[in-house]
């Protein structure tokens, strides 16, 4: 695994030079953020050794290097789900390729159904916390210490600094931001009536099938992390409507402007 890594990330070095310090994985229907990045350099993930290819209808793969908010980043358009059939070590490869790159500060995004009753379509939710409800969790097995500890804590899995940096942009901005707590799912089934009223009984404001996998390896990496999710339905024992992936698209897409507003002026800041 370790070897893997490098060899990874020696191509990816190879291939742009300057490496940046932070990433941005975008997620479903959020890849307009990529628009605003001054694109210095784009690589396919099929054209990466030992890089998984993305196999989901809305996600294009391929590695961004660029300016965004005039700092230097990378950003994956396009992610890995363990729904896709990756197992947890390819759905978090990139995020260990990152590290071995030099990245310190990790954003993520998601689209994920929101089962608080104060949220709204199109909300944006900052993830303050995450319960991880997948069946397996991604440091499972052997740990290389050069990677991070066995038994690493998730305190503060994503950063009070970013929250509140992100905090302070929505309210200078106007932007409705919402806070909560993310849980992640395995998928690829949206949830029962049942299972929406459950996940917000234990304390989850909204739920997706992604990025507590990689928020996990980043934390083990020693990252610092941020996370945002896109509200793009609403679920729970007296909503009647039916999530469909063209619908979580739709909403996600319509939301962007507010992702990026935020997350460009955060570049700008850290
Ligand atoms: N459930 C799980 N994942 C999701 C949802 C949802 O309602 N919406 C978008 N991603």
């Amino acid at each position: 695994m370790i070897e893997t890594i490098a060899r990874t990330a020696d191509y990816i070095r190879g291939r742009v030079g300057e490496m940046p310090d932070t990433a941005v994985i975008l997620g479903t229907g959020l890849g307009d953020l990529v628009n605003h990045i001054e694109i210095k350099a784009e690589i396919d993930y099929h054209s990466i050794p030992d890089f998984p290819v993305s196999t989901v209808e809305g996600h294009s793969g391929k590695l961004i290097f660029g300016n965004l908010g005039g700092r230097y980043i990378m950003a994956m358009q396009g992610r890995f789900h363990f729904y896709e059939g990756y197992d947890m070590k390819q759905v978090t490869f990139p995020v260990r390729v990152m590290k071995a790159l030099g990245v310190k500060t990790l954003f993520v995004s998601n689209a994920a159904g929101g089962m608080n009753k104060e949220f709204r379509v199109g909300d944006v939710m900052v993830i303050t916390d995450h319960i991880n409800l997948f069946p397996e969790n991604p440091l499972r097995g052997r740990n290389y210490e050069e990677l991070g500890p066995r038994f690493p804590a998730m305190t503060e899995p994503y950063s009070q600094r970013l929250i509140a940096m992100a905090d302070a942009i929505a309210e200078a901005d106007g932007i409705r931001l919402m806070h909560g707590v993310y849980v992640g799912t395995q998928g690829p089934t949206f949830e029962t009536p049942a299972e929406y009223e459950y996940f917000r009984i234990i304390g989850g404001d909204a739920v997706g099938m992604s990025t507590v996998p990689e928020v996990i390896v980043a934390n083990h990496a020693g990252m610092e992390v941020f996370g945002v999710s896109v509200i793009t339905d609403l679920g729970g024992k007296d909503i009647k409507e039916v999530p469909s992936h063209e619908e979580v698209q739709k909403a996600a897409i319509q939301a962007q402007p507010v992702m990026t507003r935020i997350i460009t002026e955060m570049m700008q800041r850290l």
